[in-house]
């Protein structure tokens, strides 16, 4: 596979063209390389990352956000659009999310650029309101290991100490009591995943809401993923426990409209039991030469087309259409997850519900990965232990495609059998899967970041 496919194939812009380039040899390019693009989630063979899959609901979206894309959402005397579609978008989400349970304070929230964006705006939050009332200068999160990436670049960003607190390794999930060690007069958090990225299991998020009121800290629950799925499961009848705000002690949580919400990339929520905290990150500068700035978040300027969209999206779909979606994508999971059990050789860890994990103890997973691989399927790679992940969504609830896993599982497993002892070709990469297991691994990382980053510039010129 080649990050590069297009060097030969198409012209190379290194410079903007002289003379405007005909709209329809633009539009050809593009399409052909869309339509390259999709057929390689169409097959519902990639995990997470394409949550809808649904052209039609894209198609609406497109021309919603046609309307507003020129539109800067930072201006509201011009665009007061964008402050009914962020406020609905909120007021939605806090619905869906146990809003009506908060009688003790008063909820806000901030649309964001997606779950990262959600994460930092929390953190910057927390961070703020505990020096605001509790003069904190050393502030701290304390956040089970496997609560997402984003919360330690937040702390690289923001200059908070994030602490990592193990999981138990037979549930995948954060005891309360360890993250109550950890916690001291720094500490401004604590961070509960419904669920974690990479095993799809749910932290105990009453009994870590208790441990946040009894210490006095936050509990930022980190729905980024789960967030628009859950609740939808959880009405089907799944055994999902309780992690929204009806749960005393949770006092945000984040939530991707660009995952499960079916949003175009781009947009996130993260709400706030109560608004003092959302607001004490606000930033204001008042006396710049330029005129009073203030804006309510990292962002500057941005597309209230986004925004218009994400509001399309929910109404699109409706709660009744959620909730079908999410049927399928509960029972597709399962049926994969079936598959996986019914060899025992791997194992899946934790109790996951529609993301999933799985590893062996018999053989490195690896192969398996490999196997699956030539077949096509893109899974997440994970480490320590070695894991293959799979967030299923919407493409994978086509007929035929978790029967395919299965099948193709099976031979897999025997692939792998006949190559115990040995080390496989793939390893761990968010995102994707490719290198070598080791501390190679990590080099390896760091090269391809910059090797993608130089060819991102087109200087020097694109190698094929
Ligand atoms: C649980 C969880 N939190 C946060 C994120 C980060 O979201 P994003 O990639 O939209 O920044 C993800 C992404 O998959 C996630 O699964």
């Amino acid at each position: 596979m080649s990050y590069y496919p297009y060097t030969d194939r198409f012209e190379v812009h290194r410079s903007i063209p002289e003379h405007s380039v005909p709209r329809d040899e633009v539009m050809a390019t593009l399409r052909q390389i869309a339509a390259e693009e999709d057929g390689s989630w169409e097959t519902g063979q990639v995990s997470g990352s394409y949550y809808c899959g649904d052209h039609e609901h894209y198609e609406h979206m497109t021309g919603v956000f046609g309307l507003f894309a020129h539109v800067n959402a930072l201006q509201r005397d011009v665009c007061p659009s964008a402050t009914k579609f962020s406020g609905e978008i909120i007021a939605m989400t806090l619905d869906m999310l146990g809003g009506a349970a908060i009688d003790d304070s008063t909820p806000g929230g901030i649309v964001t650029s997606g779950g990262t964006g959600s994460i930092l705006h929390a953190l910057i939050a927390y961070r703020d309101h505990a020096r605001q009332t509790r003069g904190i200068t050393t502030p701290n999160v304390i956040k089970p290991e496997t609560a997402h990436a984003a919360f330690d670049k937040g702390g690289h960003l923001f200059g908070i100490d994030v602490r990592r607190v193990p999981v138990d390794p037979d549930t995948a999930t954060v005891r309360p009591e360890v993250v109550a060690d950890a916690i001291d007069e720094n500490t401004v958090a604590i961070i509960g995943s419904a669920c974690n990225y990479g095993y799809g299991t749910v932290d105990p998020i009453p009994e870590l809401g208790q441990v946040a009121l009894s210490h006095g800290v936050g509990l930022h629950v980190d729905g980024c993923l789960g967030g628009f799925i859950l609740p939808w499961g959880r009405e089907l009848g799944y055994d999902i426990p309780p992690f929204d705000f009806s749960v005393p002690g949770v006092t945000s949580i984040s939530a991707d409209t660009h995952k499960y919400g079916y949003g175009f990339k781009g947009s996130s929520v993260v709400l706030f039991r109560d608004q003092a905290v959302r607001n004490a990150q606000y930033f204001y500068l008042t006396d710049w030469s330029g005129g009073k700035y203030c804006s309510p978040g990292i962002d500057g300027s941005t597309s209230n087309g986004l925004l218009a969209a994400t509001w399309a999206s929910l109404l699109d779909y409706g709660k009744d259409g959620y909730r079908n979606v999410a049927r399928g994508i509960f029972s597709t999971a399962f049926a994969m997850q079936d598959a996986v059990r019914s060899h025992p050789e791997l194992r899946i860890i934790g109790s996951p519900t529609f993301c999933f994990s799985f590893t062996s103890d018999e053989f490195d997973i690896y192969h398996v990965n490999d196997f699956m691989k030539l077949r096509g399927w893109r899974f997440n790679g994970q480490q320590y232990p070695n894991a293959i992940h799979m967030a299923v969504t919407g493409p994978q609830t086509q007929p035929g495609v978790a029967e395919r896993f299965a099948s193709d599982l099976d031979e897999a497993v025997a692939y792998a059998n006949e190559r115990r002892g040995e080390s496989a070709g793939s390893a761990a990469i968010y995102g994707g899967v490719a290198g070598g297991m080791t501390n190679e691994a990590d080099d390896f990382i760091r090269m391809m970041m910059a090797d993608i980053m130089d060819h991102q510039l087109a200087v020097p010129p694109l190698e094929g």
